[in-house]
């Protein structure tokens, strides 16, 4: 497999458990496939692999998901497309910052929720890629993203403590800044981020929906019933979770 010989050589243990993940899941890209591409650091040596593959004649067009994920896919001449143009895909392949036993994600750590969770509930299959320190019993101790529309937006952060409080998930809320620019971190769509550190989520179907009805809010980082299986690397190898 020549391919492999033009891949990332990650150097520490942590980043080869995350090329393993990434690898398992390029296992099940087919010729002529449709594919998200996820974002973030374990994502990225999706794209990497997947990039090597089309370099030896894999046929496959695809939807990134954050500007970084195009850019990283237009370096390595993969064929890119519009999800307008495409409008359903066979397989999306992305991290996730948490993920239970029921494969409901938290996700937005790097900024991308938004065009994540768009081209996740356009796919027919999405597998999430991950170190194992991922998994939890319980969803909440990473902070929960919520995207929101810059316009009044201390406005309707008040509204979003209002509907955690709501729903048993009281917590602090930050706006998420961009530490290079000294400003609030601005995500590709033009929003910006409140990072919501609740511990533990309680109800998370619940949660999902009240913070879908706030005004402002463009997407929250909770992914529930989008990913249909895992590949989580741990230095005992590989599990899988659900159907590949
Ligand atoms: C991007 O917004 C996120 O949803 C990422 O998919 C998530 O943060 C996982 O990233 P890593 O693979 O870098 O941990």
């Amino acid at each position: 497999m020549s391919w492999k010989t033009r891949i990332l050589q990650p150097d520490t243990a942590v980043e080869q458990m995350k090329q393993k993940a990434a690898l398992r899941a390029l296992e099940e890209v087919r010729d002529g496939m449709k594919l998200g591409l996820g974002t973030g650091s374990t994502a990225r040596y999706f794209v990497d692999g997947l990039g090597a593959q089309v370099g030896e004649g894999l046929s496959v067009v695809c939807v990134p998901t954050s500007e970084a994920t195009r850019a990283q896919a237009e370096s390595l001449n993969i064929p890119l497309a519009s999800l307008d143009e495409l409008q359903r895909l066979d397989l999306t392949v992305d991290g996730a910052d948490e993920l239970d036993a029921q494969l409901r994600l938290v996700k937005g750590g790097g900024g991308a929720l938004l065009r994540e969770k768009i081209v996740a509930a356009a796919s027919d299959k999405m597998i999430v890629i991950a170190d194992d320190t991922k998994l939890v019993a319980t969803l909440g101790a990473f902070d929960l993203p919520v995207e929101v529309n810059i316009f009044s937006h201390g406005a309707t952060a008040a509204a979003i403590g209002a509907a955690l409080a709501a729903t048993g998930n009281a917590g602090a809320m930050a706006l998420r800044a961009d530490k290079d620019a000294g400003a609030p971190f601005i995500t590709d769509g033009g929003h910006y981020i409140y990072d919501c550190a609740l511990g533990t989520i309680n109800d998370a179907e619940a949660l999902a929906q009240a913070l879908l009805n706030v005004p402002g809010v463009v997407e929250h980082g909770l992914f529930l019933g989008y990913a249909t299986a895992a590949v989580l690397a741990g230095t005992d190898g590989l599990q899988e979770m659900g159907q590949l």
